[in-house]
């Protein structure tokens, strides 16, 4: 049903493999509007997200804050395995301790003792306005905020400066969190009636439980879409090598959701097998891949994998893969989702399909969306964001961010310098490293997607993505027609030429 949109007949051997520059969605009759479309989608039988995107497990893309920010914003991050089994599972554990329900787990906190010079710096450090101050015991003792350091000499101690706990406004964990949920008026109208910005939640034995702020209350009320495992707190996937076993084990106890399995070529039926041992001994959803076609994916269904989710389809199309270059292997990504996508539908599993690789923008989200997929996998998108773990570099001016693949020759030899156990499998390298430009925060990176997305929907018709798996129809495009998709024939006030010749005609 999907490949047919794209001109694929599965009797021929030599199909044309259309990528999303290739295509266009015709537009039709509707009445949906954009903010009507609901673009929520399953990932896994228990986990349901309101926007369909995921990031790319990769190592200047993934780590917990870009976890935690696409969670709140109703998508998922995938943490990535370029590093010690230990740290993978550390990240797991830090978001699930991010926030319950919106109540912050594990706020930054310092001690009485102390200096000021150095609260400030962990405050602008930890981009934090206020810590909770805890004693060698581990008993609340205060809390210090910008307000009181502004002012403060720099070898001043905190206990000088600090709100005192006699004086502190806290409150039980119990009063604003019933049934898992969070009782955003009640904590309002507390710290309102305070005058105060941050609420201390204690638990029964009067410790620091966490902490609430004016802030995620707000962000709660305007985006109630978090992503949240049965128990309130943050999702997150985590990317295995399917070899793993230790590995798998070790981020299943910490809680992870979903384990994405991370090879370049599924159907190794090696990585296959192994992986089917491993689902027997762990509880997470999975989700397994890379795979390409069609026979893959139905190899891959019939496989005796547990608790299978998902398929992580494409290979060869990402921004900074080099494998069909060097191997001469490769399916564009569109084509791949297609293929997997119809082998999905007739085994009639209920499987999750997730677009990874090549993905540039909202336009092609839509496209793969309408070509089959639940849910896109993105790394370049978000390697530019101030959440992707890596340093914003200056180029002549422009601020930028660092990206490589997973299979660059860099990334290849962090890992083996975090994790001696990994195993030795690509002797060539099959990615890429540079640059790619600064975007901002991944709120608005997601939010303007989202917002583009729907619009998509809007002109073929679709309120949701099932509907817009009946109704999109591809066309070809010509090299002419992708010229005129773009903007043409207007020159950027900016780079306006010394020297400018009008056009004769
Ligand atoms: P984008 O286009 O979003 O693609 O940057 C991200 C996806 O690319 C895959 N990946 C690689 N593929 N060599 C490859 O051939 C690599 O070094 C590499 N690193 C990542 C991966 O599927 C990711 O989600």
């Amino acid at each position: 049903m999907f490949a047919e949109k794209l001109g694929i007949d599965y009797e021929c051997r030599l199909n044309e493999h259309l990528a999303f520059d290739d295509v266009s969605l015709l537009p039709s009759e509707s009445s949906v509007e954009p903010y009507e479309v609901d673009l929520s989608t399953w990932l896994t039988p228990e986990h349901v997200l309101a926007v369909p995107i995921l990031s790319s497990p990769m190592d200047r893309v993934t780590e917990v804050e870009m976890c935690i920010a696409l969670a709140r914003e109703g998508g998922i991050g995938i943490l990535h395995r370029n590093c010690s089994i230990e740290k993978e599972v550390e990240m797991v554990k830090r978001v699930k301790r991010e926030e319950i329900s919106g109540i912050i787990r594990d706020p930054v906190t310092t001690t009485p003792d102390t200096p000021i010079s150095s609260v400030i710096k962990l405050m602008q450090e930890k981009r934090v306005s206020g810590l909770p101050v805890i004693d060698h015991s581990g008993e609340l003792v205060g809390i210090i905020t910008r307000r009181d350091v502004l002012a403060a000499r720099p070898d001043a101690l905190v206990k000088d400066e600090m709100t005192p706990r006699e004086k502190l406004v806290t409150c039980m964990e119990n009063e604003i969190l019933v049934d898992g949920k969070l009782m955003t008026e009640k904590v309002k109208e507390l710290l309102h009636s305070h005058r105060i910005e941050k609420l201390l939640v204690l638990n029964s034995e009067g410790r620091l439980s966490g902490l609430v702020t004016f802030k995620d209350i707000l962000r709660l009320e305007e985006n109630p879409h978090v992503s949240r495992d049965s128990e309130g707190r943050l999702m997150v996937g985590a990317a295995i090598s399917p070899f793993d076993r230790k590995r798998a084990l070790a981020l299943d106890a910490a809680g992870v959701d979903v384990l994405v399995v991370d090879v370049a070529h599924g159907l190794n039926l090696n990585a296959l097998s192994s992986m089917e041992k491993i689902s027997k001994e762990v509880n997470a959803w999975i989700i397994y891949g890379n795979i390409a076609t069609r026979e893959a994916a139905e190899e891959v269904i019939s496989s005796d994998i547990e608790n299978l989710a998902g398929l992580r389809v494409g290979l060869g199309g990402g921004s900074i893969c080099l494998t069909t270059h060097v191997t001469g292997v490769g399916v564009p990504t569109l084509t791949a989702t297609a293929l997997v996508a119809d082998a999905v539908y007739e085994s009639k599993a209920k499987l999750s399909v997730i677009a990874d690789g090549g993905i540039r923008n909202s336009g092609d989200i839509v496209k793969a969306l309408g070509a089959g997929a639940n849910a896109v996998m993105c790394g370049y998108l978000f390697a530019g964001t101030d959440e992707a773990p890596s340093e914003k570099v200056y180029i002549r001016g422009v601020p930028m961010k660092r990206y490589r693949g997973m299979a660059s020759p860099s990334a290849i030899r962090d890992r083996y310098a975090a994790d001696r156990y990994a195993r030795k499998v690509k002797e060539v390298p099959e990615g890429v490293e540079g640059v790619v430009p600064y975007r901002g925060s991944v709120r608005t990176v997601v939010r303007d997607l989202v917002a583009a997305i729907q619009a998509g929907f809007g002109y073929v018709g679709a309120r949701n993505i099932e509907e817009l798996w009946r109704k999109s129809v591809f066309s070809k495009r010509t090299i002419v027609g992708m010229h005129e998709a773009l903007p043409h024939d207007v020159l950027p006030e900016t780079q306006f030429p010394e020297k400018y010749d009008k056009p004769w005609f």
